[in-house]
């Protein structure tokens, strides 16, 4: 791996993760592929070797595990393998009310979606800060833009995910390194069907595929955007719902949501 940069993607075994692999294997990046799916990872790593002349490394690990977690912060602190690109795309969501939702799954979701992209950004950034390049793009959602009713955990964890991402892009100017947060919106994906909103009634139009989501943010990314908001769509709606009060927009989602709990 030694000419080629290397990227480490976490969730890279389906969806938006896999679309990140593939797009920066293609433009010549060898890749750290880790998710707990190691079969996946391994089928991935054959097709971008064949496909891009791309090396894979796979590193299974359940990033709701704190031990695991650390075997990924290893990697990514690795001065003699360095990691140019940490993509923090790992993730899922739990849907309805909280209350009646099992408290460990939702610490679980803490324990992806926020501890360890936390962890990871960490281990990756100390390597980054001294080489003077390298960067970082986390995958929070437009979930992060207001309250998300009957998806309250998610919607926390992605507000934080940006907040967090865009302090690290202003603190990180002078240094050559890069952060940016990508903020999909509805993406089709296995996520709605593990978060058990796979009846949710979306019309056609306000769909993205994982690859246009992965090819618009590593646009954004070399762009050295502080935020990507990917397709015209998610862009206004982002941009409406920090117009209004998070009265009206928590208001609104939650009778968006309320549809997609029936
Ligand atoms: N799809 C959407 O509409 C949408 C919209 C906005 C934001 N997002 C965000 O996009 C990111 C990617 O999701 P996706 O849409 O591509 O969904 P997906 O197809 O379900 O992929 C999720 C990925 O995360 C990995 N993952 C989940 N739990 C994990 C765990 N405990 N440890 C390690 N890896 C784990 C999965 O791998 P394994 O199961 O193999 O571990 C998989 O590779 C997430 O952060 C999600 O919140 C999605």
């Amino acid at each position: 791996m030694a000419d080629r940069p290397v990227a480490l993607v976490t969730g890279a075994s389906s969806g938006i993760g896999l679309a990140f692999a593939t797009e920066l294997a293609s433009t010549g990046h060898d890749l750290v592929l880790v998710a707990r799916d190691v079969a996946r990872l391994e089928a991935l790593a054959k097709e971008l070797e064949g496909a891009h002349s791309a090396e894979s490394e796979v590193l299974f690990a359940d990033l709701t595990d704190e031990l695991a977690v650390h075997r990924v912060q290893e990697r990514l602190a690795d001065r003699e393998r360095p990691v140019d690109l940490l993509v923090n795309n790992a993730g899922f969501g739990t849907m309805g009310r909280f209350a009646d939702l099992p408290l460990e799954r939702e610490l679980q979701e803490i324990s992806c979606n926020v501890l360890a992209l936390v962890r990871c950004t960490h281990a990756a950034l100390g390597g980054m800060v001294e080489r003077g390049r390298g960067g970082v793009i986390n995958v929070a959602s437009i979930a992060a833009y207001q309250p998300t009713p009957l998806n309250a955990t998610y919607g926390a964890t992605k507000a934080y995910v940006s907040s967090f991402s865009q302090a690290l892009h202003e603190e990180l100017k002078g240094t050559g390194v890069k952060c940016m947060v990508c903020c999909p919106g509805f993406t089709r994906t296995e996520f709605q069907k593990r978060a058990g909103i796979d009846s949710v009634d979306v019309p056609d139009f306000l769909w993205q595929n994982a690859e246009q989501v992965a090819v618009i943010a590593l646009r954004d990314y070399e762009r050295g955007r502080a935020v990507c908001v990917p397709g015209p769509l998610n862009a206004a709606t982002a941009a409406f719902t920090s117009f209004f009060p998070s009265g009206v927009t928590r208001r609104v989602a939650g009778l968006v949501l309320r549809r997609a709990e029936h």
